[in-house]
């Protein structure tokens, strides 16, 4: 049996095979002995032919699919999770006028995602809260899905249970101080509070909100390929030396005052902002909101239009601080609502003005909510709070030309809107109170 395994015995059994009589003549003989065994094994039975082919088809997939994809994509928005943008759309242009187109994420790095008709879903942060609400509201009507994070500090569940059931609304309570995963398209980030009232309540939660929760959320968008949208505010002017103000104007900000932890906060959200965009080529949107009023505000939110209109409604003098002199603008919810789609949507970084140019002062202002509420409402002085800018009017000539977005609803329009909604609350609250 040991001898079959000897190379002369095999020799013998193949010779006996060939018809011819021949000696076996395998075909790797046809080339000469002395090349390796794997370039022999390659060239035998036309396999190095096999694998060029092979290549040349890899290849000419890679290099095809790209651009298969984005005829594909009905969604010039929808990006896939994970992929990173390594365009970065620069800001001296943006502030130039000059046009970027929406991805300039999009030319490099970033795939489109391929499952066409697919909803965009958005994420809103403090969309519990007054603007939140509004923006969440006009997000559902136009069809995309939306995530509402929030913490209740002074947002409330009433401002969206109409929305409770709806399968294109969820909603999570979470503070945006700590990390979250989620996969979105977009990141509308509001969760702040917005009146002196409440962000003096706790200023170091105040700045962590800003900061933190500003960081947290810019991380997600670059981690996840999502555009992030800032509310901003027209606090980062402070107490204006330049008016009407302009986004060009950096601002007279007391650093150290009662009201740094939301004006310095908001600053600094804006810097964390523009350096990721910068550094990490995240697409950004800045907003600075100015005075917004309109139904779902809270009652007792120290606010000027909110105090007036709901003293009014309980009878009591309207609270007048300082002369009543200073000047405000303010700017009707839906307008706003509508400034900030137009901005998320837009191919610019900004930062925007949005406000309402109007000018009221306070007094002006009282005689309004006078005549639409009630003639014989009266006027209370009191001294004037620490900060207080005397003057505060947005110059919105860029939203205008680059968003092509400016208000449509005059304060004499918007006032009743409010009115009605904060006399049901009241009325309900009066009744509350009566059945304890
Ligand atoms: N309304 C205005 O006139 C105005 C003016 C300038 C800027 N803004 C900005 O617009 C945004 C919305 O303002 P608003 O008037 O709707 O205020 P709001 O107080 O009604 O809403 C803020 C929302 O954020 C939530 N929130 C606060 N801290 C949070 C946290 N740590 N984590 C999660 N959620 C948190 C609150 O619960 C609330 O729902 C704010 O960022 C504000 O600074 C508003």
């Amino acid at each position: 049996m040991k001898q079959l395994h000897k190379p002369h015995s095999l020799s013998h059994r193949r010779d006996e095979e060939m018809p011819s009589g021949q000696p076996y003549s395998p075909k790797s003989l046809k080339h000469p002995r002395n090349l390796p065994r794997s370039i022999n094994y390659l060239l035998r039975e036309q396999r190095l032919l096999f694998i060029l082919v092979g290549i040349l088809i890899g290849s000419t997939f890679f290099i095809l699919q790209p651009t298969l994809s984005r005829l594909s994509t009905s969604e010039p928005h929808s990006f896939i999770p994970g992929s990173f943008p390594t365009g970065v759309t620069h800001y001296d242009q943006v502030s130039r006028g000059n046009s970027m187109s929406y991805g300039l994420g999009g030319k490099a790095g970033r795939v489109p995602v391929g499952i066409s008709g697919r909803r965009l879903r958005i994420v809103v942060t403090g969309g519990a809260g007054f603007v939140g609400s509004h923006l969440v509201d006009k997000l559902i009507a136009r069809g995309n899905d939306v995530i509402v994070i929030d913490n209740f500090f002074t947002g409330r569940k009433e401002n969206l249970v109409h929305l409770f059931g709806n399968p294109r609304f969820e909603l999570i309570r979470h503070d945006v101080v700590e990390p979250i995963l989620l996969e979105v398209d977009q990141i509308y980030h509001l969760a702040c509070p917005a009146s002196p009232v409440h962000y003096k309540y706790n200023p170091v939660k105040t700045i962590k909100t800003n900061v933190m929760g500003t960081l947290n959320m810019l991380g997600l968008a670059k981690r996840i390929g999502a555009r992030f949208l800032l509310t901003s505010t027209s606090e980062v002017y402070g107490d204006p030396l330049e008016h009407p103000q302009k986004e060009t104007y950096w601002g007279n900000v007391n650093p150290i005052g009662e009201r740094s932890c939301y004006d310095e906060g908001k600053r600094t959200a804006e810097t964390l902002t523009m350096d990721y965009h910068r550094g990490a080529g995240v697409e950004v949107r800045i907003a600075r909101i100015f005075n917004t009023y309109g139904p779902r505000m809270c009652l007792d939110d120290g606010r000027v239009v909110s105090n007036f209109v709901a003293q009014a409604i309980r009878k009591q003098p309207m609270t007048v601080y300082g002369d009543g002199k200073q000047t405000r603008s303010f700017q009707y919810v839906s307008d706003l609502v509508n400034g900030l789609v137009a901005l998320m949507d837009g191919e610019h970084v900004g930062p925007f003005n949005l406000g309402n140019p109007g000018e009221f002062t306070m007094l002006e202002l009282a005689e309004v909510v006078k005549e639409t509420i009630d003639p014989s409402a009266t006027i209370e002085y009191r001294a004037n709070t620490a900060d207080d800018p005397h003057m505060r009017k947005p110059d919105i000539s860029k939203a205008k030309e680059l968003l092509n977005w400016e208000p449509k609803v005059s304060l004499r329009e918007g006032l009743p809107l409010m009115v009605n909604d904060f006399r049901n609350r009241i009325l309900n609250e009066d009744e509350g109170k009566g059945m304890k």
